[in-house]
């Protein structure tokens, strides 16, 4: 027992090129713990569902690890990775790395989404565009996920789901320009971008982040994202098909705690969805199930519902009174987010030290 948890701390400790040499080991003395872990779906994905862990690559064992929810292997966030460029944007060194452009990407768009003293419009927008690329993925259905097709494709953006993205995607496009030549794509700008906007905000999780995604310029199936005026129960639908549980669904719109609307009450644009907008903390929950939420919060009907739904209770309770624990949930939550309809999710790379610090 004692051997067991000091080689799961070790695990904690290394660094993810560190735990290379024994995926299959470690996975099976992470499994020891699991059943006495708080598990959501828990449900893989695409290739990792049939790799064994012997032909499983660094960033496939970590995001298998944060599917299986296997905490004690691996967390989803990582708070102290520091990324060094081998060398400057172009060089020979620094295309002979993966992460390396990511490096300049990720500090162009921290820059960008720094507001006073909190994350700005951008940022906010930046997580949103993140969603509804990869939310679009149907378990049931097909089609759709993070393939950067919601600024890609002709007419996806242009749809009413997708009002309020337009400075986020306009951003994305800009960047995609600038660096595309660098082998940099689409889907991963978004989903990049969402991370970066996240740990930009203050109390923002820093959670992990991959690249290596496929574009695609079909626009995705209409309909696959939530409407504002959805009951609990069509929600839990709509998300469990995406593979995404309740308490991961719980964790995940936490982001309104950042979010300003716009669209769904015109006669209230600007209004925030908690009391600090452009903050990544707990009030959104809070406010949520308080009995005199403040007048000048706008609060989604869709958001009621869920706050209000038995079975979100105990994760929206845990994450109204835990800032560490929603992190940690919200950041296993988007890993699984940001993969969703990604074929070969073992082919990608783990870039996470690009991010800047959290604040
Ligand atoms: C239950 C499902 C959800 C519904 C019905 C929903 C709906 C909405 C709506 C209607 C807005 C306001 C848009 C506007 O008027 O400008 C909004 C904003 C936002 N949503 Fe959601 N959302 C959901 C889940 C999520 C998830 C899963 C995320 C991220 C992982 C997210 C992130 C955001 C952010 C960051 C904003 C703020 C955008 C801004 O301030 O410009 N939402 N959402």
């Amino acid at each position: 027992m004692e051997i067991k948890n000091f080689f799961l701390l070790t695990l904690t400790t290394l660094s993810p090129g560190a735990s290379r040499a024994h995926p299959g080991m470690l996975e099976a003395l992470a499994g020891c713990s699991r059943a006495s872990e708080k598990r959501d779906t828990a449900e893989l994905l695409a290739d990792l569902k049939t790799l064994p862990d012997s032909a499983l690559s660094p960033a496939g064992w970590t995001i298998k690890n944060i599917l299986l929810a296997n905490r004690a292997a691996v967390s989803p966030q990582d708070l102290s990775t520091v990324y060094k460029p081998p060398g400057p944007l172009g060089s020979s060194e620094c295309r002979g790395d993966t992460c390396c452009v990511w490096k300049y990407i990720a500090d162009a768009m921290a820059a960008a989404f720094q507001g006073k003293k909190q994350c700005n419009e951008l940022a906010r927008q930046a997580v949103r565009l993140g969603f509804h690329d990869a939310g679009t993925w149907s378990k049931s259905l097909g089609g759709g996920g993070a393939d950067g097709s919601v600024v890609l494709s002709t007419s996806e953006l242009a749809r009413s789901d997708n009002r309020g993205l337009e400075i986020a995607a306009a951003r994305m496009a800009g960047w995609y320009a600038e660096f595309h030549s660098y082998g940099v794509g689409m889907a991963d700008l978004i989903q990049v971008g969402a991370t970066v906007a996240t740990v930009s905000c203050p109390l923002g999780p820093r959670s992990r982040v991959f690249v290596g995604r496929n574009d695609s310029i079909t626009p995705a199936p209409s309909g696959r994202l939530p409407s504002v005026d959805a009951d609990a129960e069509s929600l839990v639908e709509l998300f469990a098909d995406k593979t995404i549980g309740v308490s991961e669904l719980v964790a995940l719109v936490g982001a309104h705690t950042a979010s300003v609307q716009r669209f769904v009450d015109p006669l209230r644009v600007g209004s925030p969805q908690d009391s600090t907008p452009g903050t990544w903390d707990v009030l959104f929950y809070n406010q949520m199930i308080s009995a005199n939420p403040p007048a000048d919060v706008f609060q989604f009907p869709s958001d009621l519902a869920l706050s209000r739904y038995s079975a979100a209770h105990e994760s929206w309770q845990t994450f109204a009174n835990g800032q560490a624990v929603w992190n940690d949930a919200y950041a296993a939550a988007y890993v699984r987010l940001s993969v969703l309809g990604v074929k070969h999710i073992n082919d990608l790379t783990e870039c996470t030290g690009v991010l800047p610090l959290a604040h």
